[in-house]
């Protein structure tokens, strides 16, 4: 066992958990997903067989996955439209197979999978490939079901992910998912000279990434005081909901506390009735077009006694002087915020389960890859 013991340390590159080791190999795997797709200024998929005539036809895109897959498709949907003005639905592969889709030969279908073999995903596939539906998938495993069965496939080139907990497969799915939004609208002649400064914004992730981890370091000391809740509410709006969808899930899962994410907007239609003196809700506040509006819903949940944990840019006095704590992020574009702003709760997640003496890389119930329905 001594020998098995010194391999896996030796494969944990000096992290305690396989979790800590990906969500640190982060600035690297984004750098790996975007480099081979950024050619002389302009982003390329020589992967994809999809002419520009063939793009322009696409009158739908459906996004369909599992967990996480379907949460970095939630974040991924807003830079699509906003940057193609395609219509994206997001919909779980698990409802996606038995709910008869509106799908046709005018319909994009992308199919995200970390592992490409989940069996609701491959499922979901199946029935828009039945339907005529041009599809594309976004895998890590090379070689995978989903790899083989899709029309195109693109890699996330995130590397083996070993923790049950997704981090870098997510950050990676979608940052393909920014990187198609970009190359579509290019195809579709809708950059109008915008390109350079969003090649410039995707190549800055990595390093942001970095910075986010760099402005965290009070998170161990963030845990201590969180993680005996007995749940978690985050709240945002838009780019922010996506993540805050994609940061509760990660508290579920690895420190088993109940998380749930509420668009800010829908607190008052029921979930503000839940809000009781040091009932901890972490805000999103990363994108400052709709700040503001996130930023009553926090004095709204103070004044009813919440202990606000607040996730912001450093010098972005409004949130920072009404919050009782912080996480920060670097300046980002909102465009492409996702990549960025879920480091700080991926990490949240890390040492909240690892305050609660949890199995971090093996959390109970959980598989990394649902094989069966
Ligand atoms: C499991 C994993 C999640 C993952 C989901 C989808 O539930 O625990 O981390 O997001 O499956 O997996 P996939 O391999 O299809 O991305």
């Amino acid at each position: 066992t001594r020998i098995l013991w010194d391999v896996q340390a030796a494969e944990k590159g000096g992290y305690e958990h396989f979790m800590l080791k990906e969500i640190m190999e982060q600035p690297g795997a984004v750098k790996a997903t975007i480099a081979p797709r950024i050619k002389e200024g302009r982003v390329v998929f020589e992967e994809l067989g999809l002419t520009a005539s063939e793009i322009g036809e696409i009158r739908k895109i459906i996004i369909t996955a599992c967990g996480s897959a379907y949460y970095a498709g939630c974040a991924g949907k807003y830079a699509i439209e906003k940057l193609c003005r395609i219509p994206v639905e997001v919909v779980l592969a698990s409802e996606l197979r038995y709910s008869d889709p509106l799908i046709d030969k005018q319909t994009l279908v992308i199919v995200i999978s970390q592992s490409g073999e989940t069996a609701d995903t491959i499922a979901a596939l199946k029935e828009c490939k039945a339907k005529g539906a041009r599809t594309l998938a976004v895998v890590n495993v090379v070689g995978s079901t989903v790899a083989k069965l899709a029309d195109y496939t693109v890699y996330t080139w995130a590397g083996p992910e070993i923790a049950v907990a997704t981090t870098k497969g997510y950050t990676t799915q979608v940052t393909v998912l920014y990187l198609l939004a970009v190359y579509f609208a290019g195809q579709l002649g809708r950059m109008e000279g915008e390109e350079r400064k969003l090649l410039i914004a995707l190549q800055a992730l990595p390093r942001q990434i970095q910075q986010a981890f760099d402005l965290n370091s009070s998170i161990p000391v963030l845990a201590k005081k969180y993680h005996a809740s007995k749940s978690l509410f985050f709240i945002g709006r838009n780019t922010d909901y996506a993540i805050a969808l994609e940061g509760a899930l990660k508290m579920k899962e690895i420190s088993y506390l109940h998380a749930e994410a509420y668009a800010a907007g829908e607190l008052k239609h029921g979930t503000i009735a839940l809000i009781e003196e040091h009932q901890p809700v972490i805000a999103l506040c990363g994108n400052p077009a709709i700040m503001e509006k996130t930023l009553s819903n926090i004095v709204e949940v103070k004044s009813r006694g919440a202990e606000v944990l607040a996730l912001t840019f450093r010098n972005n006095q409004k949130i920072v002087s009404v919050a009782d704590d912080l996480l920060f992020i670097p300046k980002i574009d909102a465009l492409f915020s996702a990549v960025v702003e879920i480091v700080p709760l991926q990490l949240l997640a890390y040492y909240v389960a690892k305050e609660n003496g949890c199995d971090i890389d093996k959390p109970k119930n959980l598989a990394k890859s649902v094989t069966v329905e």
